[in-house]
């Protein structure tokens, strides 16, 4: 099976200029990865891509604003990677969002945005990037879930949903590419509370959550895999 050191990879990670998959881009740049970090606001992308890369000292971070809940948006996306680097080796589908309701009182609205962004937005940006993986015989597909995504909380029902629902799609996904030969391994998180706040190396997380490197830590842990292990859900959260 063909294999790809980091630093010759391309990744997309959506989400990637806040909180955990800011962790994660930070962690991929690290190690020589091309990263593209795709979200709404472009102002936070920009100013993520800007700090990273003056940290590196190297331009290995690129911004690119889109609303996942989009299809021309999420192929524009696609199309402007392959467009400059021809491949994509790695997506994490990390974007997500929760509106706090209860199943009684639940919106459409509410319910809309959650489904939309959370798993019908990850299964259209997957449809459009893995032919492109199955074509370059690479590729790693991570799709962030979360402890709602294997537990019900009577405070978030569409969250849950979604997030039970995305490591749905990512088995079938895992049996797709099994009964394809395709060289695409699916890894799925499940994290309890990250502390997306306290994210400096020497900040203690708060009470309860965990700090968001161990995040980061956990995605290079899994990457450095052999590429014919399958690794599938990851529980992580603090005891
Ligand atoms: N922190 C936790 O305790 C925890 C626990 C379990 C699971 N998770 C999951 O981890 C992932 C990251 O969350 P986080 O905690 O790091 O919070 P976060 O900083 O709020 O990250 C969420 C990201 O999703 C992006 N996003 C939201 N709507 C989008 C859309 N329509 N199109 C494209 N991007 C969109 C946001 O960027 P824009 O606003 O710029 O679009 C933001 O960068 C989420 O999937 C979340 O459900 C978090």
């Amino acid at each position: 099976m063909k294999t790809k050191p980091l630093a010759d990879q391309i990744a997309i990670i959506t989400g990637g200029g806040t909180g955990i998959g800011r962790a994660f881009t930070e962690a991929l740049a690290g190690a020589g990865t091309k990263v593209v970090i795709a979200s709404r606001r472009e102002q936070v992308l920009r100013s993520a891509a800007n700090e990273i890369n003056a940290t590196l000292g190297s331009e290995r971070v690129f911004p690119h604003a889109f609303d996942i809940r989009d299809r021309a948006q999420i192929e524009a996306l696609v199309g402007d990677v392959l467009e400059r680097w021809k491949n994509i080796d790695v997506l994490i589908n990390n974007s997500g969002l929760a509106v706090p309701e209860t199943a009684e009182a639940i919106t459409e609205e509410g319910w809309d945005t959650v489904m939309d962004t959370n798993l019908r937005g990850v299964m259209q940006l997957v449809r459009a990037v893995l032919p492109h993986m199955c074509t370059n015989e690479f590729g790693d597909i991570v799709n962030v879930s979360s402890q709602a995504g294997k537990h019900g909380y009577a405070d978030v029902p569409s969250y849950c949903a979604s997030k039970f629902g995305l490591l749905g799609y990512a088995e079938a996904l895992r049996d797709h590419v099994r009964k394809t030969g395709a060289n695409v391994r699916v890894f799925n998180f499940c994290p309890g509370l990250v502390d997306v706040e306290n994210t400096r190396p020497d900040q203690m997380p708060r009470p309860g959550f965990i700090h968001v490197c161990n995040m980061a830590r956990t995605l290079m842990y899994a990457l450095s895999l052999d590429r014919n292990v399958v690794l599938e859900d990851i529980n992580i959260y603090a005891r």
